[in-house]
C-alpha cells in the first residue's frame, strides 16, 4: 500500500507542496483545509496535471479530517503568513490556536504519524504541536533550517559562481531573523572553504542575505511570502521520513541538553527516517556559533512563555 501523506492548508505553501510531493510518486497526498472548495480545487487543479508530470499517486482535497485518517507524515502549513513590516513573531497568537486545534484533530485521526510543522513563529509552534499531541520529541519536528540552508546554499552559489550542488552550508539556530545562525566556519562548495572562494566580507553579506531572506521574498511580494522555497524543503524532509532515507539534515527539534540547551526547539542536524527524528548530533562549533545557538534557545523560551495557553 502506498504511503499517505497530509498537508493541513491548502494556501500557496501547502499546495505548492502538495504539488511537488505528488509529482515524486511516492505517497498519496491529502490537502486538509477549512475552507470549502479551496483544497478540493487545489487537488483538482493538481491532478489534471497529472498526465503531464506523469504522476499516478492521488491527490485529494478535503474538509474533512476522516479523509486524513492513518497518515503516516502531516505537514502543517496552517496559519496566516507574514505581511510587509510584519516579523513571524508577530503571527504568535493567532497562529498558536490554529496549530494546537489542527494537532488534537489531526492527531484523533493518525495516532502514529509524524508531524512536520511549518506554521509561524516555526519554532514555538513545534512546542504547541509538542504539548497538544502528546507525542515524543522524535514525532514532532520543525522545518526552519532546511529553508535557511537552501538560501544559504542558493546565495553561495551566486556569489561565487559555483553549481549550488557543491555547496555545503547549513544554518542552524531559530527560524526568526534575529536566532539564525549561519555556520560560517564550515561552509563549502566542493571541500574548499566559502571564505577563500569569495572572502571574508562577502562571506558574512551572504549569511546576513541567507538569514533575511524570508523578508526580502515579503518585501518583494508585498502581498505573501515565500512558497517554492518551503515547498522544496518540506518535500526533501518529507520523503526521508517516508523513505527512511536516514538524511542528517538540518531540522527544528527538541534540546535536551545539547549544545547546553534544555527544552527548546533549536535548528540543529538530525538524523531524520522512519520514526521521524532518530539521532540529534552535536558538531563543532566556533564559540561565537555556539553563543548564538544558546541564545536562540533563550529566545524561543521566551517565545514559549508568550504563547497564549489554550
Ligand atoms: C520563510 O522564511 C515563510 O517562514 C517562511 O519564508
Amino acid at each position: 500500500m502506498r504511503k499517505k501523506v497530509t498537508i493541513v492548508g491548502a494556501g500557496n505553501t501547502g499546495a505548492a507542496t502538495a504539488q511537488v510531493l505528488s509529482t515524486r510518486g511516492n505517497a498519496d497526498v491529502v490537502l486538509m483545509d477549512i475552507v470549502d472548495g479551496l483544497p478540493q480545487g487545489r487537488a483538482l487543479d493538481i491532478a489534471q496535471g497529472s498526465p503531464w508530470t506523469r504522476s499516478s499517486v492521488s491527490v485529494t482535497g478535503t474538509n474533512d479530517w476522516a479523509d486524513t485518517a492513518n497518515s503516516d507524515v502531516i505537514v502543517v502549513t496552517s496559519g496566516v503568513p507574514r505581511k510587509p513590516g510584519m516579523t513571524r513573531e508577530d503571527l504568535l497568537g493567532t497562529n498558536a490556536g490554529i496549530v494546537r486545534s489542527v494537532i488534537g484533530d489531526a492527531v484523533a485521526h493518525s495516532p502514529d504519524t509524524v508531524f512536520v510543522i511549518l506554521a509561524n513563529p516555526m519554532d514555538a509552534m513545534c512546542h504547541v504541536a509538542l504539548e497538544a499531541s502528546g507525542f515524543d520529541r522524535n514525532r514532532v519536528v520543525g522545518q526552519g533550517g532546511m529553508l535557511d540552508s537552501g538560501r544559504y546554499r542558493a546565495f553561495i552559489a551566486m556569489e561565487s559562481g559555483s553549481s549550488v550542488k557543491d555547496v555545503s552550508a547549513w544554518v542552524l539556530g531559530g527560524h526568526t531573523e534575529a536566532t539564525m545562525v549561519p555556520i560560517t566556519s564550515n561552509a563549502t562548495v566542493g571541500g574548499v572553504p566559502v571564505a577563500q572562494l569569495i572572502g571574508e566580507e562577502k562571506t558574512q553579506a551572504v549569511a546576513e542575505r541567507a538569514k533575511g531572506g524570508g523578508a526580502e521574498i515579503v518585501g518583494l511580494i508585498k502581498t505573501g511570502s515565500s512558497v517554492y522555497a518551503p515547498a522544496a524543503a518540506l518535500v526533501e524532509m518529507i520523503e526521508a521520513i517516508l523513505l527512511d532515507e536516514g538524511r542528517v539534515i538540518p531540522c527544528c527539534a527538541l534540546l535536551q541538553g545539547e549544545y547546553g540547551i534544555n527544552d527548546a526547539y533549536v535548528g540543529v542536524p538530525v538524523r531524520l527516517g522512519a520514526g521521524g527524528i532518530q539521532e540529534v548530533f552535536e558538531i563543532p562549533l566556533s564559540d561565537d556559533e555556539l553563543a548564538a545557538m544558546q541564545a536562540a534557545g533563550d529566545a524561543v523560551k521566551e517565545l514559549v512563555e508568550e504563547t497564549p495557553s489554550a
